[in-house]
């Protein structure tokens, strides 16, 4: 058990519509982990989430707002945040979302994990001590499933690879290389996960409680389910023709012997 030192710690937090919900999350982030800076990654939201963030980051200068010119997607603003994040220098990048949903108090817990010698933490519902409240059953199941799929097609012994909330060190979002990540919507998640259980990180699953929005709506649609559902099925394909070639590999090995 390593016991490594965390000082710079930023905190990401995608927006798109989150006018009410944004204020919420900085103040009770701030109270939750005061040395911890923030950086809202802003779409261009019509309902003047922007402005928002603009007025939290003039009162306080831990927060600051990286102003996007459309909505691109999840996946697309975490990676202009990661970017930022390497360039300024952070030691461990959160993901959180801006609805309430990861809950600031928990983030300590997630950090003592990073702190503990873990490369990526994963804010986790579907360990034994997570949850999810407020869900409608179609959004469990989708999860779920998800997951499921996910577990089936890339033998990953992680049990929420869609979590959003989560933290990496500085030093693994170097090794995974942002470079050549596609992904741009909620897949990201998945995608990342992925690329850090394949370089051989440690990563760690800590139960959280997701607690469901109660204002604004989620951006959850139809395009994002495909977009996952494709890129996980060509993933899941390509790790099992990998397997198979070692194994036949291994096998002709063994028949030279
Ligand atoms: N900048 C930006 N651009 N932000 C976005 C975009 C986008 O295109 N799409 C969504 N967001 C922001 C939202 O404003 C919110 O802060 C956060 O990303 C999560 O979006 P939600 O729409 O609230 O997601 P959800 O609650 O349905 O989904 C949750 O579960 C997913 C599946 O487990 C999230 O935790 C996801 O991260 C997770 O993958
Ligand atoms: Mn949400």
């Amino acid at each position: 058990m390593s016991d490594r030192t965390i000082e710079r710690v930023l905190v990401c937090i995608p927006t798109y519509n989150e006018r009410e919900n944004l204020p919420v999350v900085v103040r009770r982030l701030r109270a939750a982990v005061p040395s911890a800076e923030i950086l809202v990654l802003d779409d261009n939201s019509p309902d003047g989430t922007g402005q928002v963030a603009d007025d939290l980051a003039a009162a306080d200068p831990l927060v600051h707002v990286l102003h996007r010119a459309g909505k691109e997607g999840l996946g697309r603003a975490y990676l202009a945040g990661f970017a930022w994040a390497l360039e300024h220098g952070y030691d461990a990048v959160v993901e959180m979302d801006a609805d309430g949903s990861h809950q600031p108090e928990q983030l300590p817990a997630l950090l003592a994990a990073v702190s503990d010698g873990a490369d990526l933490v994963i804010g986790s519902r579907w360990v034994r001590g997570g949850s999810v409240v407020n869900w409608p059953l179609h959004r469990k199941a989708l999860s779920v499933g998800g997951n499921l799929y996910i577990r089936v097609l890339l033998g990953m012994p992680v049990n929420d690879a869609t979590a959003g909330y989560r933290v990496y060190t500085a030093d693994a979002l170097r090794r995974i290389g942002l470079h050549d990540v596609a992904s741009q919507g909620y897949s990201f998640q998945t995608d990342l996960t992925r690329r850090a259980v394949a370089l051989g990180m440690r990563v760690v699953e800590v139960p959280i409680t997701f607690v469901e929005r109660e204002v604004g709506d989620s951006k959850m649609s139809g395009d994002i389910m495909r977009e996952s559902l494709q890129r996980i099925t060509v993933w899941g394909v390509h790790h099992r023709a990998d397997q198979l070639r070692r194994l036949r590999r291994r096998e002709a090995t063994w028949h030279q012997l």
